[in-house]
């Protein structure tokens, strides 16, 4: 198992390039199991949840080859014939977004066979509401062996109203209804930006789909869908996490290639807590980017946090978040309300000097305290970042265990952090 030894107290500077969204780039993967044609997909994050989900396509029988950064990141996916529409456990359980296949596989053959993800180590996380909207489309679901079993002879439109927003509910269903018959509406959906940019997919692929971004999305059942090509959005959580990583750091980065609209939430509660940035427009060959500038300018100030679907504060920004507020000046009250148990990363921040408290969703932490560089160890992505954010703050050297849990989401963090003035070095271990 890879860990990262870290050697703390240098300020980051200089440029950095956000790569694609993980969690649009996945469904968009999936999307590509509703048509029988090519679908080609630019700005994919090399991370390994990336290639799980790679790895479950071509199990199942689609075609998909990956050119490098050269060629965009470019992934192209052919889903021509899926002769065995079941996601098993062994992939499943690497990697809960596996379950975004079920709707697209439903939808377009009537049958799929998914593995149930089971525990997580953030929370319970279910997913009674994706079987619950399929079943609302005329799907019929069974529970057999620790699969799911959904079988339909072809959906029907219908409305349905999630209880809970879901982010992979919500795409799920939505691919589903793009194939049904007639008209679906989905109530109480997410907002994510990761949501649209799924939709803008599907509709270039020829789904007819209004609404998305907004809590109601309306999809018009089509016949057919057809290949296309798109281009995934920049990664909302790396940025914020770079962000972080400034700050935390009293540095001072450039961030290319990112979209502060999608960070309206996390850049003002970073200014709140004293850091400095600005977004600006940039060209990237023929392409205009924005680039966002972020400064520590001195101490950061304590501020609250409570984590809440998009446009409120990500809970994926949650960890970071913790790890800046241990250095900043007065208590920081912390109120997780999508997760139950997604402080795990809170007894680690402690073992490095962090006074945290934690009781139920809320977690106060006093700052500003010294971090010294410890032997910590990660127990999930977004963990694993706060933790890497602690190490490059901390004096004297840190140990992060289990980095593949940071590997799933982030590219090769490691090279961007080096070359921006970080003392990290990546240790294989067999
Ligand atoms: N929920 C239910 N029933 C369901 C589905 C969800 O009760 O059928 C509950 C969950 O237990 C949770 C809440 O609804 O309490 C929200 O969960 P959601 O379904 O929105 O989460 P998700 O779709 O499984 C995605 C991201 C996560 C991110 C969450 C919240 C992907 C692939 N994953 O998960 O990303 O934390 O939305 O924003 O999009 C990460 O990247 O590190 C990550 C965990």
């Amino acid at each position: 198992m890879d860990k990262f030894r870290i050697e703390g107290g240098r300020p980051l500077e200089g440029k950095v390039t956000i790569g694609g969204a993980k969690n649009a780039a996945l469904p968009a993967m999936a999307a590509a199991l509703l048509t029988s044609k090519r679908v080609v997909l630019r700005n994919i994050p090399r991370v390994r949840d990336i290639i799980t989900m790679r790895g479950l396509l071509d199990e199942m029988g689609a075609d998909s080859s990956l050119k490098g950064e050269r060629q965009g990141n470019r992934l192209a996916i052919h889903a021509r014939k899926i002769p065995d529409p079941t996601a098993p456990y062994e992939l499943v359980k690497q990697m809960r977004a596996s379950v975004l296949v079920l709707g697209p596989l439903v939808g377009r053959f009537g049958h799929a066979r998914v593995s149930l993800p089971g525990g997580c180590a953030i929370g319970a996380r279910p997913i009674n509401l994706h079987l619950k909207g399929l079943e609302k489309l005329g799907a019929t679901i069974s529970i057999e062996h620790g699969y799911v079993e959904a079988r339909a002879d072809r959906l029907q439109g219908d409305l349905f109203h999630f209880d809970t927003i879901t982010v992979t509910g919500t795409e799920n269903l939505m691919m589903a209804a793009t194939l049904a018959d007639g008209v679906t509406v989905l109530e109480n959906a997410a907002l994510e930006p990761e949501i649209e940019d799924l939709a803008a997919l599907l509709n270039k692929m020829g789904a007819d789909i209004t609404g998305a971004g907004t809590p109601t999305i309306r999809v018009r059942g089509v016949a057919r869908l057809e290949g296309a090509e798109h281009s995934i959005i920049p990664d909302r959580i790396e940025t914020g996490t770079f962000l972080a990583a400034a700050a935390i750091t009293g540095g001072h980065l450039i961030l290319e290639c990112a979209e502060p609209r999608h960070l309206t939430a996390v850049m003002a509660k970073l200014r709140e807590a004293g850091v400095e940035i600005e977004s600006r427009p940039a060209t990237r060959g023929k392409d205009v980017t924005q680039v966002i500038e972020v400064k520590a300018t001195g101490p950061g100030r304590a501020a609250d946090v409570t984590t809440q679907e998009y446009p409120g504060f990500p809970t994926d920004m949650q960890a970071q978040y913790m790890a800046l507020a241990t250095q900043a000046q007065g208590s920081s009250v912390i109120t997780e309300t999508i997760f139950e148990n997604r402080y795990l990363h809170a007894l680690e921040l402690a073992r490095m000097g962090a006074d945290i408290t934690v009781d139920g969703r809320r977690a106060v932490v006093r700052g500003p305290t010294r971090l010294s560089g410890a032997n910590v160890q990660a127990s999930d992505l977004r963990a694993s970042a706060s933790l890497v954010l602690a190490a490059l703050a901390a004096e004297g050297e840190s140990v992060v265990d289990r980095v593949y849990h940071i590997d799933r989401g982030y590219e090769r963090i490691e090279d961007k952090l080096k070359r921006l003035g970080a003392q990290i070095q990546r240790i294989t271990e067999d």
